[in-house]
C-alpha cells in the first residue's frame, strides 16, 4: 500500500547547493538552493526565485558559482537560505566565510566550501525561475581529494535536505559501484 502525496517537489537525495554571486558593489553574496541538478554534460539547471538578491546578481554579472554544502558548514549554509542580501548586506560577514574570486567567471566561491562549480549564465527565465548555467570549471580543494586525486566523499561530507520534513542529513556509506554493481545480472 502506497500513500499519495500529490504533485510535490520531492526527490531524495536532494542536493544542497550554495550559489555564490557578487552584489553590484562587489561584496559577495550566497544563497541555499535545493531545486536543481545537472541537465547536460557541462550544464546545471536550478530554480532561483526572481525576488532573490542572487537572481539580480547573476543577471548583472552573467555568472555564479555552485558549491556543495557540507556537514561542517551546515549552520552557515542554512543561514544563507534564511537571510536575504536584499535586506542583509553583511550576510557573508555573518557566516565567517572567506570569499575568493573565481579564476574563470565573475563570481565568488568560499574557502570553507571545498567543492565548487564555476558557471556562466546561459539563460534565466523569471516566469519559470529556471537558471541554466554552463559549467566552465570545477574546483575542489586538495584537502578533500584522495590519493588518486579524485573526490573523497567521506572528506567532503556533503549534506542532503529532506524537504518533506525540512531536515538535513549527511551522505552515508559507499554501498556499490556505478556501472559495475549491476553487471552481475547481465
Ligand atoms: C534548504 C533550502 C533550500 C532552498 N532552495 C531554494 C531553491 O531551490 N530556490 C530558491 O529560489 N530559493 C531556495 N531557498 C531559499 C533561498 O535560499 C532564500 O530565500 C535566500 O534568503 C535567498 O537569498 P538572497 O536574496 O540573498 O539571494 C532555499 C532555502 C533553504 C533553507
Amino acid at each position: 500500500m502506497r500513500k499519495n502525496f500529490g504533485a510535490k517537489p520531492f526527490v531524495y537525495p536532494q542536493p544542497v547547493f550554495i550559489i555564490g554571486t557578487y552584489n553590484a558593489d562587489g561584496t559577495p553574496n550566497a544563497m541555499n538552493a535545493a531545486w536543481g541538478g545537472i541537465s547536460e554534460v557541462k550544464e546545471i539547471t536550478i530554480c532561483v526565485d526572481s525576488s532573490h538578491k542572487t537572481a539580480e546578481n547573476f543577471v548583472q554579472r552573467g555568472a555564479f558559482t555552485v558549491s556543495m554544502a557540507t556537514v561542517d558548514t551546515l549552520v552557515a549554509c542554512d543561514y544563507v537560505g534564511i537571510a536575504s542580501g536584499n535586506d542583509t548586506p553583511d550576510k557573508i560577514a555573518k557566516t565567517g566565510w572567506h570569499a575568493v574570486k573565481s579564476e574563470f567567471v565573475d563570481a565568488p566561491y568560499f574557502e570553507e566550501l571545498p567543492m565548487t562549480l564555476e558557471c556562466r549564465v546561459i539563460s534565466y527565465d523569471t516566469d519559470s525561475c529556471r537558471l541554466v548555467g554552463e559549467i566552465v570549471n570545477v574546483s575542489i580543494d586538495e584537502s578533500v581529494l584522495n590519493e588518486n586525486g579524485k573526490l573523497d566523499i567521506y572528506k567532503l561530507q556533503p549534506i542532503t535536505v529532506e524537504t518533506m520534513s525540512n531536515e538535513y542529513y549527511s551522505v552515508g556509506e559507499k554501498v556499490g559501484d556505478a556501472f559495475r554493481s549491476g553487471l552481475v545480472l547481465r
